[in-house]
């Protein structure tokens, strides 16, 4: 039984005949060794230690070869599977075509992170917003003619279809409790106007909200940001320079202008000439904007910019049409992967 048992099991070429034949024929409970185990007793007292231990010697040795023969099996198959799924690393690859970030995103999640790096809270707030915010917050009272600057959609007489990121600002000196430390909030999001969809209009677009309220906050602080964000996100040899402009919301007001992409200052025709491009509108927050929230327009002060995304990357890629960013025709985003 021993020998045969050996001899089986050596030659056999799969785990599994190992075990669903050869284990239980030799080792199973109908075979030869159980039933030698069990015929002990039928025979003479002295006979069944010598026979006992010679059985269960048997049975080991079989179980031993058994599990060196499973072992080997399954390692040779192993090294067999390695050996076909090798890789031939000097192929060529198979290119995966994947998405991407819209390009609007891209260089609105570029400024979110420079914010959040100098402890910015990013905010975002809702497209179908309040007259209240929108615009009373605001200091733009219903029969204001600044109003004229903004053509809204009107959803009721009371709620309209943001036409700026600014009622973020509102919003957020209601919330916010001084006693906790300065406000600096970011706030970025798409924004409606009725215009007529052309190359330089769209009635949907991205705008980013910012705003830092605290005690002596002064304008070389809004300078200074602007700064920074302008040397971020395209270098060192972009500059800054502030232009008197008018919102309700600041006082004073603002319009900031960086070096022109095109001519790098020197004037050329994307920049009418003058070497610099508008990118954002800013100022000190209004102290009505203040008081209307709550806020002790005598102890805080604040600036606020708004800044657009969409005119940043027509500039800044050279796109003359805005509406190519919102017709999602995958040739045209593709370009900005
Ligand atoms: N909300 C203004 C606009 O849409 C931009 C702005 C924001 C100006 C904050 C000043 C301060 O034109």
């Amino acid at each position: 039984i021993r020998d045969e048992g050996l001899k089986n099991i050596q030659s056999a070429v799969d785990v599994k005949s190992i075990r669903e034949n050869i284990k239980v024929k030799l080792l199973g409970k109908k075979g030869p060794i159980t039933k030698a185990l069990r015929g002990i007793k039928d025979l003479p007292v002295e006979e069944r230690p010598k026979v006992g231990s010679y059985a269960n010697k048997v049975r080991d040795e079989l179980q031993t070869a058994l599990d060196a023969k499973i072992d080997e099996l399954e390692a040779a198959k192993l090294n067999q599977q390695l050996a076909a799924e090798t890789i031939d690393v000097t192929l060529p690859g198979t290119p995966v075509s994947s998405g991407h970030p819209h390009v609007i995103q891209s260089i609105v999640d570029q400024i979110t992170d420079l914010f959040l790096g100098m402890g910015y809270e990013v905010l975002s707030g809702p497209e179908v917003e309040e007259d209240k915010y929108n615009f009373e917050m605001m200091n733009l009272p219903k029969d204001h003619p600044a109003r004229d600057m903004q053509d809204t959609f009107y959803i009721t007489d009371e709620i309209l279809m943001r036409t700026q990121t600014s009622p973020m600002q509102a919003r957020t000196l209601e919330k916010h409790d001084f006693a906790k430390g300065p406000l600096k909030m970011i706030s970025p999001g798409v924004v409606y106007r009725r215009d007529t969809d052309d190359p330089t209009h769209s009635h949907q677009f991205h705008q980013i909200e910012g705003m830092v309220v605290d005690e002596n906050i002064t304008m070389a602080d809004l300078k200074g940001t602007l700064e920074l964000l302008t040397h971020q996100l395209f270098g060192d040899k972009f500059n800054v320079r502030l232009r008197p402009s008018y919102f309700p919301f600041t006082e004073p007001s603002v319009e900031a202008d960086i070096t022109c992409f095109n001519c790098m200052g020197k004037g050329c025709n994307v920049c009418k000439g003058s070497g610099w491009i508008e990118v954002l509108g800013a100022g000190m927050v209004h102290p009505n904007v203040l008081q209307n929230a709550g806020v002790d327009a005598e102890k805080y002060t604040g600036f606020a910019f708004g800044l657009g995304p969409d005119r940043l990357a027509m500039l800044k890629y050279g796109v003359n049409d805005i509406r190519d960013f919102y017709l999602n025709d995958v040739r045209f985003l593709s370009q900005f992967n």
